[in-house]
């Protein structure tokens, strides 16, 4: 569809619909069947740095050698590159979309050489899953922001493809971290990333996973993010993620002063070509209300041009308290 034209991190794409890194994006076959779904880009899964680490581990936990231990850690760590990068490989002969390969760092230094070979197999452009969870009270959340910013750095500086980092929800100034990374030459950010989280389970007292899946109220988080950091003037582009389920959420989106989203739950609820629909509706929204193109209406309702901006600062009940008593 012609109208749904519009450029994520520079590049061009068919709609602003790109399918989130999961595993709807670990195969050949689900990544070909979301562009012909529609979807204007995929970003793939990632690649866990904690995924090799612990393969590496678990092989030469029951070697003594450690020359052993070292061949193994090699050989596992570059098997898992070397298949990641045949994903790329074969992604970009057969798609016509722009492929983007997701790296997860924990750490922000063995990752450099790994983003170079992503590069060279001819991504499109990188995007970084990148969370440090600190463990400890002595860890300053200054300490915390300082790796990600260093991360950063060493990856603009070694590789020229466009680099995305895709942040959890939680910093005590996301506006301040988003023009960090904008700084240091990030030419995207998507929010947000949703991380697996506990529970517990009180008949058998045990942890469980909560549910992968987000829901469509956790969209509201995003939009209030959205709203904010695309009325900074930081040049850089802004993915939604998290709780995009329809067509409907892509428009709030789009107006709030997303570039794009990035959808999953819904592809894991309703099947990839559920993209299809979710144009459709934008283009149909888009009609009604006389947009000929994304960015005549992108960040109409974004802090700065919301004629009431102070609803998007709002955080506490005050006023509402008086409605529900
Ligand atoms: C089964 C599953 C696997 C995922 N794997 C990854 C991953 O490898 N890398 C990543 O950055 N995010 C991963 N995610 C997070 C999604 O990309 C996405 O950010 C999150 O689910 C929120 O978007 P949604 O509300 O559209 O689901 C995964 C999510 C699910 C449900």
């Amino acid at each position: 569809m012609e109208k749904l034209r519009t450029t994520y991190l520079g590049l061009p794409v068919s709609s602003p619909i790109i399918v989130s890194s999961s595993s709807l994006t670990s195969t050949s076959d689900r990544l070909k069947e979301a562009e012909d779904s529609g979807a204007g880009a995929v970003v793939l899964k990632s690649l866990f740095e904690e995924q090799i680490n612990y393969y590496s581990s678990a092989l030469t936990a029951t070697e003594s050698y450690p020359e052993a231990e070292d061949y193994i850690a090699y050989y596992t760590r570059s098997k898992s590159v070397d298949e990641y990068l045949g994903l790329i490989r074969t992604a970009k002969e057969n798609l016509g979309i722009p492929v983007i390969p997701s790296i997860n760092c924990l750490s922000s230094g063995g990752w450099v050489d790994f983003a170079k070979q992503i590069a060279s197999a001819g991504a499109d452009a990188i995007e970084v899953n990148v969370f440090f969870l600190p463990v400890t009270s002595k860890e300053t959340s200054a300490d915390a922001e300082k790796l990600y910013f260093s991360l950063i750095e060493k990856l603009t500086k070694t590789i020229n493809i466009p680099i995305s980092i895709k942040l959890g929800p939680r910093f005590s100034n996301i506006l301040y971290m988003i023009d960090q990374f904008y700084k240091r030459g990030a030419k995207g950010v998507v929010l947000f990333n949703r991380f697996y989280e506990p529970d517990i389970d009180i008949n058998n007292m045990t942890i469980v996973p909560a549910s992968v899946f987000s829901t469509e109220s956790e969209l509201r988080y995003v939009l209030r993010w959205i709203s904010m950091a695309s009325a900074q003037n930081i040049k850089i582009d802004i993915a939604a993620s998290t709780g995009v389920h329809s067509g409907n959420d892509v428009v709030k989106c789009l107006l709030a002063g997303a570039d794009a989203v990035q959808v999953c739950s819904v592809l894991y609820n309703n099947g990839i070509d559920h993209i299809r629909k979710m144009n459709k509706q934008v283009a149909e929204w888009m009609d009604k209300k006389g947009f000929k193109h994304i960015e005549d209406f992108r960040g109409r309702l974004n802090y700065l041009n919301f004629e009431k901006p102070t609803v998007f600062e709002r955080t506490q009940f005050m006023k509402y308290f008086s409605s529900h008593e």
